[in-house]
């Protein structure tokens, strides 16, 4: 006991850097860097991107036979939370996966002409939306990111 004191003297500065590190970390936070999903607008602008992209889809002669049997109520639930997922943001999304998810459309001809219409949309979709230039990059950069996968390469 008797050595506590001058122990705790020559610990002091060290701990008091210590309790500074500490706190000063917890008082200014690291701001966690903000996810393409959220540099998007969030939930309401994923949404309105998806239902004005759908618009396109199902106007369009190119791809439009593939939604022929499809529930596209269900269909823009299922791409929402996969967009949010893929943008970084909630990840509620328990759909399948892009490869099985489309097997039966590769099995109909669904081809890289086709993958290139719906990125055509979704391009423009994104630009109508007046999403800048660079965000609209990212975002095309992950969905091309699942054409091997959709195309059941
Ligand atoms: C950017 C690439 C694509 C993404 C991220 C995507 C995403 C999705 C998702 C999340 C689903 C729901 C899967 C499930 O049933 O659980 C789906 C289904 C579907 N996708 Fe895609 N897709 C892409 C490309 C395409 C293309 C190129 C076509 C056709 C032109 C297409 C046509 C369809 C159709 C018709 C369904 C619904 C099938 C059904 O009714 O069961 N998709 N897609």
């Amino acid at each position: 006991m008797e050595n506590a004191l001058p122990l705790f003297l020559v610990m002091s500065p060290f701990l008091g850097l210590a309790l500074m590190i500490i706190f000063s970390g917890k008082a200014a936070p690291m701001a966690a860097p903000e996810s393409l999903y959220e540099k998007l607008g969030g939930e309401a602008a994923v949404n309105a991107a998806v239902d004005i992209f759908y618009r396109k889809v199902l106007k369009d002669d190119r791809i439009k036979h593939f939604f022929a049997n499809t529930d596209m109520t269900r269909q823009a639930a299922k791409q929402k939370a996969f967009l949010t997922m893929a943008f970084g943001g909630p990840s509620n999304y328990t759909g399948a996966d892009m490869r099985k998810g489309h097997a039966h459309l590769v099995a109909q001809g669904l081809n890289d002409a086709h993958f290139d219409a719906v990125m055509e949309h979704l391009g423009s979709t994104l630009k109508e939306l007046n999403v800048p230039g660079d965000l609209i990059a990212q975002c095309a950069a992950i969905a091309e990111s699942t054409r091997k996968d959709v195309l059941g390469k």
